[in-house]
């Protein structure tokens, strides 16, 4: 499939299907569009009529014209109110468009929506729609029962010629895409192994530096932590560090670290009864940091990104930590393990405290941390930790742009004192209330100076219905938000 950004309008194009956007209670039949309706021998204001289309947003009406008109089908799009419409309206209303398309089974699409922003963040949301609700993943299927679109060319119109917004669009498109079928994969399929393999694959194509740090390299540097929610996997820990660096001097240095929990039983406080089975999607935040590093690999900023994952299992066996356990850190600090569950927090602390020594200007980790964050904020949005105002705000813009949303929280010290241990320097886990936020200041134990921010992705990472841009299942969670904020 071919997507391109062209001159031509909606009110000159021929081909299968034609998608026109209206805002809510302006559909008027004047002007250009008048003369189309003409065209198509009245089809749009029969359809208007018919349907009682009013342009509310995500609504849409679709109907055959007669074939010897220049197109074949017409879809009206809602657009909502003029002043409400953003990007992430653009983004969704392009995923509308090609879910419609597709039903259709439209091979040439030409798509007519207003401009947001500018000509090429829209041609970029458009794109980025179409390819993310066309995405299928079939890998695990003996027999695809969908297919997949049968759309040859779509064509973004009055635009003009937007190579390098499509460009941008489809690297982003890739890298989300790439984290979506790395969440999706079973636990047998994505295992820590399979991780620094793809991992291995990324900057072999986009010409990254890889270190890959094996158990015995891990135990040089002292990570108790991690190492000791890996000590009973069968498999072995993988510490993936990828590495961007642009030619010439980098703007900036930052670091992206993700949890990597390829499965996450819960460790000898096993996780009993709803729950377990969905624990695949645990290394969400792995999965976008890769494919984050596969957009940036092709975007090529001028900024250089380290690409971090401390990956492993959480299991269950002889060699299992027990609860109570004493774990030391790379930065000297002990842990009692007062619950083998709470094990993301772990891992992401030599994570943290690895990134540090790199002396890079911020740090940002993703995690799908805490089953409290879903309870406070919901399947659709990310909790936001920082302890710079500034970083904060970037990573709050960049979500904007992406149509990705997250919510700052509090780090409130005084919660702290729920975490401490009579004979460690912290336990892992607080009470049960404010569990999200005790997750956070938890993880900020392992970062000294560095401007930090953390987001708690466990509800946004996986999807179970479809809707806007998302299908069933991972959904590429905030690649977006980190590509732009890279790129910013
Ligand atoms: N991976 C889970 C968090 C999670 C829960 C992600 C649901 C996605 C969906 C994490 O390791 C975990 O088990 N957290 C515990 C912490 C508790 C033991 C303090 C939780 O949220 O119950
Ligand atoms: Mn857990
Ligand atoms: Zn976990």
């Amino acid at each position: 499939m071919e997507i391109k950004a062209v001159e031509t309008t909606q009110w000159d194009w021929s081909g299968d299907a034609l998608a026109i956007g209206f805002f809510e209670d302006a559909v008027e039949i004047a002007g250009d569009l008048a003369a189309l309706n003409e065209k198509l021998e009245g089809t749009i204001a029969e359809l208007i009529a018919e349907t009682e289309f009013t342009g509310k947003a995500n609504s849409s009406a679709t109907t055959r014209v007669g074939s010897k008109s220049p197109i074949r089908k017409v879809i009206l799009v809602g657009l909502g109110k003029k002043e409400e419409l953003k990007l992430a309206g653009i983004r969704t209303s392009g995923a509308a468009i090609a879910r419609l398309a597709k039903k259709e089974k439209v091979k040439t699409l030409g798509i007519g929506l207003p401009v947001v922003e500018n000509e090429a963040l829209t041609t970029q949301g458009l794109a980025e729609g179409v390819l993310l609700a066309l995405h299928v993943d079939n890998r695990f299927k003996s027999e695809a029962e969908d297919k997949g679109a049968v759309l040859e060319t779509v064509e973004l119109l009055g635009l003009g010629d937007r190579e390098a917004a499509i460009q941008t669009a489809e690297a982003i498109a890739s890298g989300v895409i790439l984290a979506r079928e790395l969440v999706n994969a079973p636990a047998n399929a994505v295992t820590p192994v399979t991780l620094a393999e793809t991992a291995r694959d990324i900057a072999f194509n986009g010409g990254l530096e890889l270190e890959i740090l094996e158990k015995e390299d891990c135990e040089k540097l002292g990570m108790g932590s991690y190492l000791g929610v890996a000590q009973a996997s069968d498999l072995p820990p993988k510490f993936i560090h990828l590495i961007y660096k642009p030619e010439g001097t980098p703007r900036r240095k930052i670091a992206i670290v993700g949890k990597g929990l390829t499965f996450d039983s819960g460790g000898l406080n096993l996780k009993v009864g709803k729950g377990i089975e969905t624990m695949k999607m645990d290394m969400g935040g792995a999965g976008a940091t890769l494919g984050a590093a596969k957009a940036i690999a092709q975007l090529k900023p001028d900024v250089e990104v380290h690409f971090i994952s401390a990956a492993t299992e959480n299991m269950v066996s002889g060699k299992a930590m027990h609860p109570g356990d004493i774990l030391t850190a790379s930065n000297g600090k002990t842990i009692e393990v007062n619950n083998t569950d709470a094990e993301g927090r772990l891992t992401l602390a030599d994570a943290l405290v690895f990134a540090e020594k790199l002396e890079v200007d911020a740090i940002v980790d993703l995690a799908t941390l805490t089953g409290a964050c879903i309870v406070a904020l919901g399947e659709e949005i990310g909790g936001l930790w920082s302890t710079d105002d500034n970083l904060a705000q970037q990573l709050k813009d960049a979500a904007e742009l992406a149509g990705e949303q997250f919510w700052q929280m509090p780090l409130q010290e005084k919660y702290f004192e729920g975490m401490k241990s009579p004979i460690a320097d912290m336990k892992n886990t607080g009470p049960r209330s404010g569990g999200s936020i005790t997750a956070a200041l938890f993880l900020k134990q392992f970062v000294e100076s560095t401007p930090w921010v953390h987001l708690d992705i466990a509800g946004p990472v996986w999807a179970e219905k479809e809707g806007g841009i998302n299908n069933v299942g991972g959904t590429g969670y905030p690649v977006r938000t980190l590509v732009n904020w890279v790129l910013g």
